[in-house]
């Protein structure tokens, strides 16, 4: 099925807590989203799957979300994840190659993250795009440590500079 990436704006907090809610143990709420949109330099996007726009069609809708924040030539994502029954479809690739490009049109060069040191499968979708471990940030989430990833923006897709 299609899938678009929309601008996330203020007016969608209500949706992306809807959807960060699904997707972590600890959501955001309306107005975090709210005031993280309304943060110089902040970004978004929401991935939708293009069927919604059919009434009767089921399975389809908002599926992911993708938040980021660029600044003094430097960006982080703040935010990403896509709805269970929609991984591993290439949509959380989708993204945060959009994210990473937006960022560099922004000006940065170069992006940051922090990953819960067991989630495989968001580490594994960074080192796909060319993030490499930099740090730890001991007792970050409540259940554990975040690791630190970085990737340049400078050459095309994120590889390291
Ligand atoms: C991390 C997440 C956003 C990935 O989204 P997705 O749409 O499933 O990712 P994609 O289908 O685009 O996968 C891209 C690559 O990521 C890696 N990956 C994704 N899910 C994986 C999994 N469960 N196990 C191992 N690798 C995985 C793979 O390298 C994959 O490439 P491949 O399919 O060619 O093997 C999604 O699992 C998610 O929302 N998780 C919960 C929220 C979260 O942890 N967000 C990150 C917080 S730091």
């Amino acid at each position: 099925m299609p899938v678009a990436l929309i601008p996330a704006a203020r007016v969608h907090a209500e949706l992306l807590a809807a959807l960060h809610k699904v997707c972590f143990a600890a959501p955001w709420s309306v107005a975090a989203m709210g005031e993280l949109l309304a943060m110089p330099g902040a970004a978004g996007l929401i991935a939708v799957a293009e069927d919604s726009l059919v009434p009767a069609a089921s399975g389809s809708g908002p599926c992911g979300l993708v938040l980021w924040r660029a600044a003094g030539g430097e960006a982080e994502v703040l935010t990403i994840a896509v709805l269970p029954p929609w991984r591993r479809a290439g949509i959380g690739a989708r993204l945060l190659d959009a994210a990473m490009a937006g960022a560099r049109a922004a000006g940065a060069e170069a992006m940051f993250l922090e990953v819960a040191d067991g989630n495989a499968a968001a580490q594994a979708l960074y080192a796909g795009h060319g993030f490499a471990a930099v740090g730890r940030r001991r007792g970050y989430y409540a259940d554990g440590d975040a690791v630190v990833m970085r990737c340049g923006l400078l050459a095309p897709k994120g590889d390291l500079v």
